[in-house]
C-alpha cells in the first residue's frame, strides 16, 4: 500500500496555541491515524513557523532573542500535540539547519531555472498577515488601512527578488482543472480560480528592511520572504534535497490541511514554486472554515481565545475531539458554544453510544458469566442492524476520503441509534428465562456491531475507544479494519464493563 504524507500548517510563534490551530491539527491527526488503521504508512507532520517580521517583532515586544523566544513559544505548540493526542511522526521548525539548507536549494533551484530576479518591491504589505496586498484590495478606517483580513498595512518600499508568478498563471489553472479533488471543499477550489483568472503578478520573495529569516544565498543583504520559507518545510521534512529515497517515498504531500485564511498560499504560490523548481504539486489542499467563540470573532483583543488545554482539563480530551469534528461540517465556519458540546456529549457519547455498550457488556457479564456468546448466524430481526454494521467501515472510509469528518461521525451515530433501537426492541434481559439462545445472539449481535463502532472510531476518541476495545475483549492485533473480517472467538472471557463517558451536569 502506498506511504501517505499529511501535513498541518506550521503556526507561528508569535503566540500560544488556541482552538483554532488544535482543530486543524486534530482533523489531521484522525485522517493520519485512519490510514495507520488502513495499514498504511503515514508520516504527519506539524511544526512551527519561526521566521518574518511578525515573529521578530513578537519576540522584541517579549524583550527576547528571536532564537530564545521561539524556543519557549514552540515548546507550547509540541506541549499542545501531547495534550490533545495528535500522533505526528514529525515536528519541524523553520529555524532548523535542515530547513534552511532546504530554503537554499530552493532559491537556487528557481534562480538556476530563471524563475527569480532582483528588482524593487513598493506597495503595502500586512505584517500580521506576513502578506502583500493591492490597493484595490483595502479599506480606510480612520486614515488606517486594512487588508481583507482586517489586518493594518504599511507602505513598504525596498529591494526585493521577485519569483517569475505571473508565468504560471496557464499551469496552475490547467492544474485545478485536471486535478477537481486538488482544492477541497469545491467553493474554495472556485475562489482560488477565480483570484487565478483576474490575473497574477510577480511576487516579492525577499524582504531588505529586518533580519530575521532565512538569508538568500549570496545576498545575504535580503532574507527570504516568510511564505517562501514556510511552504518549503514541507519538503524539508520529507528529505529534500539530501535524502532522495526519503523525498521520492513521501513527496508529493496527500494533503496540506489548511485554514480558509491561507488559502492562497498553498494553492497557488506554493503549487507556482514546485513546479517552477521541477517539483510535484501536492495532491490536495483541504482548506476548512473558521471557529468563532458564541457567536464571536475570535481574538486576543476581545479576550475571548479558547484555550484548547483548558477545555480538555474541562471535558476531558475524547469529547472534545469528538465535538470539534461532529458539530460542524468540515470547511465550513463554525460556532463553538458549551451547551453544543455538552449536548453532543451527553446525547451521543454518553447516551446513545456509552449506554448501549455499558448495557451490553453488563448483560453479558450477568447472563453469560462474562463470556462472550459464539458468533451466530443472524435472524431476519438481526438484518436491519446487520446491514448498517457491515457496510459502516467502507462509509466511514469513503468520507474520510475526502475529508467529511462529520458525516462519517453522523454515520456512526446512525448505526448506534439503531443499536439502540435493536436492543430495546429485542430485550435480552427478558430472554434470559424464556429464550436463553436467542438472549446470547442479540448480545452477540450488539458486541459485534460494538467492536465496529470502536474499531471505525478509533482515529477520534483513541483512548476511550482503547478502553472500549479492551471491555469488549479485543486484543490490540485485532483493531485494525481488516481484522474486523475475523470474528472474535466466542467463549473468550470479558472483564466487567465501566462507563466510557460522563454526562456532563449543566448549572
Ligand atoms: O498562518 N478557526 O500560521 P498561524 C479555525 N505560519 N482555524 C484557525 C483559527 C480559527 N479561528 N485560527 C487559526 C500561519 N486557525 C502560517 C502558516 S504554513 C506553511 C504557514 C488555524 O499561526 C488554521 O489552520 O496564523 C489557520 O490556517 C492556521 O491556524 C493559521 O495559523
Ligand atoms: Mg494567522
Amino acid at each position: 500500500m502506498q506511504p501517505c504524507f499529511i501535513t498541518t500548517p506550521i503556526y507561528y510563534v508569535n503566540d500560544r496555541p488556541h482552538i483554532g490551530h488544535a482543530y486543524t491539527s486534530l482533523a489531521a491527526d484522525v485522517l493520519a491515524r485512519w490510514r495507520r488503521l488502513e495499514g498504511r504508512e503515514v508520516f504527519f507532520l506539524t511544526g512551527t513557523d519561526e521566521h518574518g517580521q511578525k515573529v521578530e517583532k513578537a519576540a522584541g515586544d517579549a524583550g527576547m532573542d528571536p532564537q530564545a523566544f521561539t524556543d519557549e513559544v514552540s515548546q507550547h505548540f509540541r506541549d499542545l500535540a501531547v495534550a490533545m493526542g495528535f500522533s505526528n511522526d514529525g515536528f519541524i521548525r523553520t529555524t532548523e539547519p535542515r530547513h534552511k539548507e532546504a530554503c537554499a536549494a530552493l532559491w537556487q533551484k528557481l534562480v538556476e531555472k530563471g524563475e527569480i530576479y532582483l528588482g524593487d518591491y513598493e506597495g503595502w504589505y500586512a505584517v500580521r498577515d506576513e502578506a502583500f496586498y493591492g490597493p484595490d484590495e483595502l479599506t480606510e478606517r480612520d486614515g488606517v488601512k486594512y487588508a481583507p483580513s482586517g489586518a493594518p498595512v504599511e507602505w513598504v518600499r525596498e529591494p526585493s527578488y521577485f519569483f517569475r508568478l505571473s508565468n504560471w498563471a496557464e499551469r496552475l489553472l490547467k492544474l485545478y482543472e485536471d486535478n477537481p479533488d486538488f482544492i477541497l471543499p469545491a467553493s474554495r477550489r472556485n475562489e482560488v480560480i477565480a483570484f487565478v483568472k483576474s490575473g497574477l503578478g510577480d511576487l516579492s520573495v525577499s524582504r531588505t528592511s529586518f533580519r530575521w529569516g532565512v538569508p538568500v544565498p549570496g545576498d545575504p543583504a535580503h532574507v527570504m520572504y516568510v511564505w517562501l520559507d514556510a511552504l518549503t518545510n514541507y519538503i524539508t521534512a520529507a528529505g529534500y534535497p539530501t535524502d532522495h529515497e526519503a523525498f521520492a517515498k513521501w513527496w508529493p504531500a496527500d494533503i496540506h490541511f489548511v485554514g480558509k485564511d491561507i488559502l492562497r498560499f498553498h494553492t497557488v504560490y506554493w503549487p507556482a514554486f514546485l513546479m517552477a523548481a521541477g517539483l510535484e504539486p501536492p495532491r490536495r489542499v483541504f482548506a476548512h472554515g473558521w471557529w468563532t467563540n458564541e457567536g464571536q470573532k475570535i481574538s486576543k483583543s476581545l479576550g475571548n481565545v479558547i484555550d484548547p488545554l483548558a477545555l480538555v482539563q474541562e471535558f476531558g480530551l475524547d469529547p472534545v475531539r469528538y465535538f470539534l469534528l461532529r458539530e460542524v461540517p468540515f470547511g465550513q465556519d463554525g460556532d463553538f458554544s458549551r451547551s453544543a458540546l455538552v449536548n453532543r456529549n451527553n446525547g451521543e457519547l454518553a447516551n446513545a453510544l456509552g449506554n448501549l455498550a455499558n448495557r451490553t457488556l453488563s448483560l453479558i457479564q450477568r447472563n453469560c458469566d462474562g463470556k462472550l456468546p459464539p458468533a451466530t448466524a443472524r435472524a431476519p430481526g438481526d438484518a436491519g442492524l446487520g446491514a448498517l454494521v457491515d457496510a459502516l467501515p467502507r462509509q466511514v472510509g469513503a468520507h474520510l476520503d475526502r475529508q467529511e469528518y462529520h458525516l462519517a461521525l453522523e454515520a456512526v451515530m446512525a448505526a448506534a441509534r439503531e443499536a439502540n433501537g435493536y436492543i430495546t426492541v429485542e430485550a435480552p434481559w427478558a430472554l434470559k428465562k424464556t429464550d436463553p439462545v436467542r438472549m446470547e445472539a442479540v448480545l452477540r449481535h450488539l458486541h459485534d456491531a460494538l467492536r465496529v463502532f470502536a474499531t471505525v472510531l478509533q482515529p477520534f476518541m483513541p483512548t476511550t475507544m482503547a478502553s472500549l476495545l479492551d471491555q469488549l475483549g479485543v486484543s490490540e492485533e485485532a483493531r485494525s479494519l481488516a481484522a474486523l473480517a475475523t470474528p472474535l472467538p466466542g467463549g473468550i472471557a470479558l472483564p466487567p464493563p465501566s462507563p466510557l463517558f460522563a454526562k456532563i451536569e449543566t448549572a
